[in-house]
Protein backbone atom coordinates (compact mmCIF):
# COMPACT_ATOMS: atom_id res chain seq x y z
CA UNK A 1 0.00 0.00 0.00
CA UNK A 2 2.96 2.05 0.74
CA UNK A 3 4.02 1.64 -2.68
CA UNK A 4 0.67 2.40 -4.37
CA UNK A 5 0.50 5.61 -2.26
CA UNK A 6 3.97 7.37 -3.52
CA UNK A 7 3.42 5.71 -6.64
CA UNK A 8 -0.09 7.93 -7.16
CA UNK A 9 1.41 11.03 -5.47
CA UNK A 10 4.79 10.74 -8.16
CA UNK A 11 2.45 9.76 -11.11
CA UNK A 12 -0.34 12.88 -10.09
CA UNK A 13 1.99 15.44 -9.17
CA UNK A 14 4.27 14.89 -12.39
CA UNK A 15 0.33 14.95 -14.48
CA UNK A 16 -0.38 18.50 -12.80
CA UNK A 17 3.21 19.99 -14.56
CA UNK A 18 1.89 19.65 -17.63
CA UNK A 19 -2.03 20.82 -17.69
CA UNK A 20 -1.92 24.13 -19.63
CA UNK A 21 -6.23 24.73 -18.79
CA UNK A 22 -8.64 24.03 -16.25
CA UNK A 23 -10.67 21.67 -18.18
CA UNK A 24 -8.09 19.32 -18.45
CA UNK A 25 -7.09 20.10 -14.81
CA UNK A 26 -10.19 19.47 -13.19
CA UNK A 27 -10.41 15.99 -15.03
CA UNK A 28 -6.68 15.62 -13.20
CA UNK A 29 -8.90 16.54 -9.79
CA UNK A 30 -11.81 13.89 -10.34
CA UNK A 31 -9.22 11.15 -11.31
CA UNK A 32 -6.79 11.94 -8.00
CA UNK A 33 -9.09 13.33 -5.93
CA UNK A 34 -12.67 12.99 -6.47
CA UNK A 35 -14.52 10.38 -4.56
CA UNK A 36 -14.43 7.93 -7.19
CA UNK A 37 -10.98 8.93 -7.73
CA UNK A 38 -7.68 6.47 -7.16
CA UNK A 39 -6.52 7.96 -4.25
CA UNK A 40 -9.70 7.05 -2.40
CA UNK A 41 -9.90 3.31 -3.92
CA UNK A 42 -6.89 3.12 -2.02
CA UNK A 43 -7.90 4.50 1.21
CA UNK A 44 -10.93 2.06 0.92
CA UNK A 45 -8.90 -0.58 1.63
CA UNK A 46 -7.32 0.01 4.58
CA UNK A 47 -9.76 -2.13 6.79
CA UNK A 48 -7.07 -5.04 5.07
CA UNK A 49 -4.95 -3.43 7.61
CA UNK A 50 -3.45 -4.72 10.42
CA UNK A 51 -4.15 -1.79 13.71
CA UNK A 52 -0.11 -1.39 13.75
CA UNK A 53 -0.08 -0.65 9.93
CA UNK A 54 -3.52 1.57 9.81
CA UNK A 55 -2.38 5.14 12.00
CA UNK A 56 0.50 4.93 9.78
CA UNK A 57 -0.80 4.63 6.53
CA UNK A 58 -3.72 6.99 7.31
CA UNK A 59 -0.95 9.38 8.04
CA UNK A 60 1.03 8.65 5.28
CA UNK A 61 -2.84 9.08 2.76
CA UNK A 62 -3.23 11.91 4.14
CA UNK A 63 0.19 13.54 3.55
CA UNK A 64 -0.25 12.27 -0.18
CA UNK A 65 -3.63 13.75 -0.25
CA UNK A 66 -2.62 17.34 1.07
CA UNK A 67 0.18 17.67 -1.56
CA UNK A 68 -2.03 16.55 -4.16
CA UNK A 69 -4.66 19.31 -3.18
CA UNK A 70 -1.54 21.73 -2.60
CA UNK A 71 -0.78 21.09 -6.04
CA UNK A 72 -4.11 21.18 -7.24
CA UNK A 73 -4.55 25.06 -5.98
CA UNK A 74 -0.90 26.06 -7.36
CA UNK A 75 -1.34 24.82 -10.70
CA UNK A 76 -5.21 26.61 -10.67
CA UNK A 77 -3.57 29.55 -9.90
CA UNK A 78 -0.64 29.23 -12.08
CA UNK A 79 -3.44 28.77 -14.87
CA UNK A 80 -5.05 32.11 -13.93
CA UNK A 81 -2.61 34.16 -13.86
CA UNK A 82 -1.76 32.92 -17.43
CA UNK A 83 -5.51 33.70 -18.54
CA UNK A 84 -4.75 37.35 -17.35
CA UNK A 85 -1.67 37.94 -18.91
CA UNK A 86 -3.05 36.81 -22.43
CA UNK A 87 -6.75 38.64 -21.84
CA UNK A 88 -4.09 41.59 -20.95
CA UNK A 89 -1.67 41.27 -24.06
CA UNK A 90 -4.90 40.62 -26.59
CA UNK A 91 -6.71 43.88 -24.91
CA UNK A 92 -3.36 45.79 -25.33
CA UNK A 93 -4.54 49.54 -26.89
CA UNK A 94 -2.29 51.46 -29.08
CA UNK A 95 -3.09 55.04 -27.95
CA UNK A 96 -0.54 56.09 -30.49
CA UNK A 97 -2.83 54.72 -33.28
CA UNK A 98 -4.51 58.10 -35.08
CA UNK A 99 -8.05 58.22 -34.26
CA UNK A 100 -10.93 57.91 -37.20
CA UNK A 101 -12.58 61.32 -38.32
CA UNK A 102 -16.02 61.46 -37.13
CA UNK A 103 -18.32 62.44 -40.42
CA UNK A 104 -20.33 65.70 -39.31
CA UNK A 105 -23.28 66.28 -40.76
CA UNK A 106 -23.68 69.90 -43.20
CA UNK A 107 -26.19 72.32 -42.40
CA UNK A 108 -28.98 72.49 -45.36
CA UNK A 109 -28.46 75.00 -47.60
CA UNK A 110 -32.47 76.10 -46.98
CA UNK A 111 -31.23 76.76 -43.02
CA UNK A 112 -28.61 78.99 -44.54
CA UNK A 113 -31.13 80.89 -46.58
CA UNK A 114 -33.46 80.89 -43.33
CA UNK A 115 -30.77 82.09 -41.05
CA UNK A 116 -30.25 85.00 -43.62
CA UNK A 117 -33.64 85.77 -43.37
CA UNK A 118 -34.03 85.56 -39.54
CA UNK A 119 -31.14 88.10 -39.54
CA UNK A 120 -32.46 90.56 -42.14
CA UNK A 121 -35.49 90.71 -40.35
CA UNK A 122 -34.65 90.47 -36.79
CA UNK A 123 -32.84 93.65 -37.88
CA UNK A 124 -35.86 95.19 -38.50
CA UNK A 125 -37.08 94.48 -34.99
CA UNK A 126 -39.02 91.74 -36.03
CA UNK A 127 -40.01 88.79 -33.63
CA UNK A 128 -39.57 85.30 -34.73
CA UNK A 129 -42.52 82.62 -33.92
CA UNK A 130 -42.94 79.28 -34.04
CA UNK A 131 -46.10 77.80 -34.39
CA UNK A 132 -47.94 74.28 -34.88
CA UNK A 133 -47.99 72.23 -37.92
CA UNK A 134 -51.04 70.69 -36.65
CA UNK A 135 -53.48 73.30 -37.01
CA UNK A 136 -57.41 74.09 -36.55
CA UNK A 137 -58.71 74.52 -40.38
CA UNK A 138 -60.82 77.85 -38.41
CA UNK A 139 -57.40 79.36 -38.06
CA UNK A 140 -55.90 78.29 -40.82
CA UNK A 141 -59.04 78.95 -42.96
CA UNK A 142 -62.36 80.46 -41.69
CA UNK A 143 -60.14 82.99 -39.62
CA UNK A 144 -58.56 84.20 -43.20
CA UNK A 145 -61.72 85.28 -44.45
CA UNK A 146 -61.43 81.92 -46.22
CA UNK A 147 -65.13 80.74 -45.89
CA UNK A 148 -66.63 77.39 -46.32
CA UNK A 149 -66.57 76.33 -49.89
CA UNK A 150 -63.21 77.88 -50.88
CA UNK A 151 -61.01 75.66 -53.10
CA UNK A 152 -58.34 75.41 -51.03
CA UNK A 153 -60.30 74.08 -48.20
CA UNK A 154 -61.31 70.90 -50.48
CA UNK A 155 -59.69 67.71 -49.86
CA UNK A 156 -58.44 67.30 -52.68
CA UNK A 157 -55.65 70.25 -51.89
CA UNK A 158 -55.49 69.58 -48.00
CA UNK A 159 -54.32 66.72 -45.41
CA UNK A 160 -57.23 66.63 -42.67
CA UNK A 161 -57.10 64.27 -39.36
CA UNK A 162 -61.13 64.03 -39.60
CA UNK A 163 -64.31 63.97 -40.88
CA UNK A 164 -65.46 66.95 -40.22
CA UNK A 165 -62.39 68.66 -41.38
CA UNK A 166 -61.45 70.59 -38.47
CA UNK A 167 -58.02 69.45 -37.77
CA UNK A 168 -55.27 69.48 -40.58
CA UNK A 169 -51.71 69.84 -41.55
CA UNK A 170 -51.84 73.61 -42.23
CA UNK A 171 -51.55 74.62 -45.67
CA UNK A 172 -49.91 77.61 -45.00
CA UNK A 173 -48.02 79.43 -42.57
CA UNK A 174 -50.83 82.71 -42.49
CA UNK A 175 -52.69 80.61 -39.49
CA UNK A 176 -49.43 82.15 -37.23
CA UNK A 177 -51.10 85.76 -38.37
CA UNK A 178 -53.73 85.49 -36.41
CA UNK A 179 -51.93 83.52 -33.53
CA UNK A 180 -50.09 86.40 -33.42
CA UNK A 181 -53.28 89.27 -33.42
CA UNK A 182 -54.60 86.62 -30.79
CA UNK A 183 -51.54 86.77 -28.27
CA UNK A 184 -49.54 89.61 -28.87
CA UNK A 185 -50.17 93.41 -27.97
CA UNK A 186 -49.95 96.19 -30.91
CA UNK A 187 -48.13 96.94 -32.91
CA UNK A 188 -46.52 93.73 -34.04
CA UNK A 189 -44.07 93.00 -36.42
CA UNK A 190 -43.65 88.82 -36.44
CA UNK A 191 -42.18 86.27 -39.24
CA UNK A 192 -42.71 83.09 -38.69
CA UNK A 193 -41.15 80.11 -40.74
CA UNK A 194 -42.05 76.65 -40.43
CA UNK A 195 -43.27 73.40 -42.90
CA UNK A 196 -46.59 73.62 -44.48
CA UNK A 197 -48.58 70.87 -46.34
CA UNK A 198 -50.36 70.49 -49.61
CA UNK A 199 -52.01 67.59 -51.92
CA UNK A 200 -48.89 67.82 -54.71
CA UNK A 201 -47.14 65.53 -56.70
CA UNK A 202 -43.29 65.28 -56.46
CA UNK A 203 -41.77 67.39 -59.40
CA UNK A 204 -38.89 69.88 -60.16
CA UNK A 205 -41.50 72.19 -58.40
CA UNK A 206 -43.62 71.12 -56.23
CA UNK A 207 -43.42 68.35 -53.20
CA UNK A 208 -46.27 67.63 -50.72
CA UNK A 209 -44.10 69.25 -47.70
CA UNK A 210 -42.13 72.31 -48.37
CA UNK A 211 -41.51 75.35 -46.26
CA UNK A 212 -42.75 78.76 -45.99
CA UNK A 213 -42.46 81.71 -43.96
CA UNK A 214 -44.89 84.14 -43.10
CA UNK A 215 -44.47 87.80 -41.93
CA UNK A 216 -46.61 90.67 -40.47
CA UNK A 217 -47.17 94.07 -39.57
CA UNK A 218 -49.79 95.46 -37.75
CA UNK A 219 -49.42 99.52 -36.94
CA UNK A 220 -50.64 102.60 -37.24
CA UNK A 221 -50.91 104.46 -41.11
CA UNK A 222 -48.81 101.18 -42.40
CA UNK A 223 -49.24 100.89 -46.28
CA UNK A 224 -48.53 99.29 -49.14
CA UNK A 225 -45.07 100.86 -49.65
CA UNK A 226 -44.15 99.84 -46.56
CA UNK A 227 -44.53 96.46 -47.88
CA UNK A 228 -42.89 97.08 -50.87
CA UNK A 229 -40.08 98.92 -49.24
CA UNK A 230 -39.49 96.04 -46.69
CA UNK A 231 -39.76 93.46 -49.32
CA UNK A 232 -37.50 94.70 -51.92
CA UNK A 233 -34.98 95.39 -49.07
CA UNK A 234 -35.20 91.57 -48.19
CA UNK A 235 -34.58 90.67 -51.94
CA UNK A 236 -31.06 92.75 -52.22
CA UNK A 237 -29.71 91.64 -48.37
CA UNK A 238 -31.14 88.31 -49.78
CA UNK A 239 -29.68 88.54 -53.55
CA UNK A 240 -27.43 91.08 -53.65
CA UNK A 241 -27.52 94.78 -54.48
CA UNK A 242 -29.68 95.92 -57.92
CA UNK A 243 -31.48 92.51 -57.64
CA UNK A 244 -34.58 93.42 -60.07
CA UNK A 245 -38.37 92.59 -58.27
CA UNK A 246 -41.24 92.89 -59.54
CA UNK A 247 -44.70 93.20 -58.13
CA UNK A 248 -48.26 91.95 -59.78
CA UNK A 249 -51.66 91.70 -58.53
CA UNK A 250 -53.24 89.21 -56.91
CA UNK A 251 -56.17 87.44 -54.75
CA UNK A 252 -55.90 85.85 -51.78
CA UNK A 253 -58.93 86.28 -49.12
CA UNK A 254 -57.27 87.03 -46.35
CA UNK A 255 -55.25 90.61 -47.75
CA UNK A 256 -56.79 93.06 -49.65
CA UNK A 257 -54.99 94.50 -52.28
CA UNK A 258 -53.09 90.90 -52.43
CA UNK A 259 -49.47 90.51 -54.46
CA UNK A 260 -47.21 88.50 -55.85
CA UNK A 261 -43.36 89.42 -55.73
CA UNK A 262 -40.95 87.62 -58.42
CA UNK A 263 -36.98 88.60 -59.09
CA UNK A 264 -35.18 88.36 -61.85
CA UNK A 265 -34.21 85.26 -62.77
CA UNK A 266 -30.39 84.28 -62.09
CA UNK A 267 -29.74 81.84 -64.40
CA UNK A 268 -31.08 84.07 -67.45
CA UNK A 269 -31.16 87.60 -65.83
CA UNK A 270 -34.69 87.77 -67.43
CA UNK A 271 -34.36 86.36 -71.15
CA UNK A 272 -36.47 83.87 -70.35
CA UNK A 273 -34.29 79.84 -69.31
CA UNK A 274 -35.46 76.52 -68.36
CA UNK A 275 -35.04 77.28 -64.42
CA UNK A 276 -37.91 79.80 -64.81
CA UNK A 277 -39.51 78.04 -67.48
CA UNK A 278 -39.17 80.98 -70.05
CA UNK A 279 -40.79 83.53 -67.86
CA UNK A 280 -37.74 85.06 -66.83
CA UNK A 281 -39.28 85.87 -63.78
CA UNK A 282 -39.10 83.64 -60.15
CA UNK A 283 -42.07 83.83 -58.13
CA UNK A 284 -41.31 84.39 -54.66
CA UNK A 285 -44.16 85.01 -52.61
CA UNK A 286 -47.63 86.24 -51.71
CA UNK A 287 -48.54 89.28 -49.80
CA UNK A 288 -50.85 92.29 -49.28
CA UNK A 289 -52.56 94.29 -47.04
CA UNK A 290 -54.34 92.54 -44.13
CA UNK A 291 -57.88 92.58 -45.23
CA UNK A 292 -60.23 94.65 -42.62
CA UNK A 293 -62.15 91.14 -41.84
CA UNK A 294 -59.28 89.24 -40.39
CA UNK A 295 -58.36 92.39 -38.47
CA UNK A 296 -61.74 92.55 -37.11
CA UNK A 297 -62.04 88.72 -36.56
CA UNK A 298 -59.14 89.27 -34.02
CA UNK A 299 -60.83 92.17 -32.35
CA UNK A 300 -58.70 94.94 -34.32
CA UNK A 301 -60.17 97.92 -35.13
CA UNK A 302 -59.26 98.41 -38.77
CA UNK A 303 -60.20 102.24 -38.74
CA UNK A 304 -57.06 102.60 -36.16
CA UNK A 305 -54.85 99.81 -37.31
CA UNK A 306 -53.60 98.68 -40.61
CA UNK A 307 -50.87 95.78 -41.42
CA UNK A 308 -49.62 94.30 -44.25
CA UNK A 309 -48.55 90.44 -44.28
CA UNK A 310 -46.46 88.35 -47.11
CA UNK A 311 -45.75 84.38 -47.53
CA UNK A 312 -42.65 83.32 -48.84
CA UNK A 313 -41.57 79.82 -50.12
CA UNK A 314 -38.32 78.82 -48.41
CA UNK A 315 -36.92 76.40 -50.89
CA UNK A 316 -37.54 78.93 -53.94
CA UNK A 317 -35.59 81.88 -51.71
CA UNK A 318 -32.80 78.85 -50.90
CA UNK A 319 -33.13 77.80 -55.01
CA UNK A 320 -32.79 81.33 -56.00
CA UNK A 321 -29.83 82.39 -53.16
CA UNK A 322 -27.87 79.52 -54.01
CA UNK A 323 -28.53 78.75 -57.44
CA UNK A 324 -30.06 75.63 -57.11
CA UNK A 325 -31.94 74.33 -60.16
CA UNK A 326 -34.05 71.14 -58.92
CA UNK A 327 -36.29 71.88 -56.01
CA UNK A 328 -35.75 67.83 -55.15
CA UNK A 329 -31.91 68.78 -54.51
CA UNK A 330 -33.30 70.25 -51.08
CA UNK A 331 -35.16 66.99 -50.10
CA UNK A 332 -32.54 64.44 -51.15
CA UNK A 333 -30.34 65.04 -48.47
CA UNK A 334 -27.26 63.82 -50.60
CA UNK A 335 -24.35 64.80 -48.98
CA UNK A 336 -22.26 65.42 -51.70
CA UNK A 337 -25.10 68.05 -52.63
CA UNK A 338 -25.61 69.89 -49.22
CA UNK A 339 -21.41 69.89 -49.12
CA UNK A 340 -20.80 72.39 -51.74
CA UNK A 341 -22.60 75.35 -49.72
N1 LIG B 1 -50.49 82.11 -47.49
C1 LIG B 1 -50.30 82.49 -48.87
C2 LIG B 1 -49.91 81.23 -49.66
O1 LIG B 1 -49.56 80.24 -49.09
C3 LIG B 1 -49.24 83.53 -49.01
C4 LIG B 1 -49.60 84.84 -48.37
C5 LIG B 1 -49.24 85.12 -47.07
C6 LIG B 1 -50.27 85.81 -49.11
C7 LIG B 1 -49.55 86.32 -46.48
C8 LIG B 1 -50.60 87.01 -48.53
C9 LIG B 1 -50.25 87.29 -47.26
O2 LIG B 1 -49.94 81.24 -50.88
Amino acid sequence: MKEQLAKIRAEALSAFEGIRDAAALDELRVRYLGKKGELTALLKQMGRLTPEERPVMGQLANDVRAALEKALEDCSAKLEAEALTAKLQAETLDVTVPGKAVKQGHKHPMYFALDEIKDIFVGMGFTVLDGPEVELAELNFDRLNAEEGHPSRDWSDTFYFDRDSRVMLRSQTSPMQVRAMDTMSLPIRIIAPGRVYRKDEVDATHSPMFHQVEGMVIDKNVTMADLKGTLNLLAEQLFGRGTVTRFRPHHFPFTEPSCEMDVQCHKCGGAGCATCKGEGWIELLGAGMIHPNVLRMAGIDPEEWSGWAFGMGLERTAMRRFKIADLRLIFENDIRFLEQF
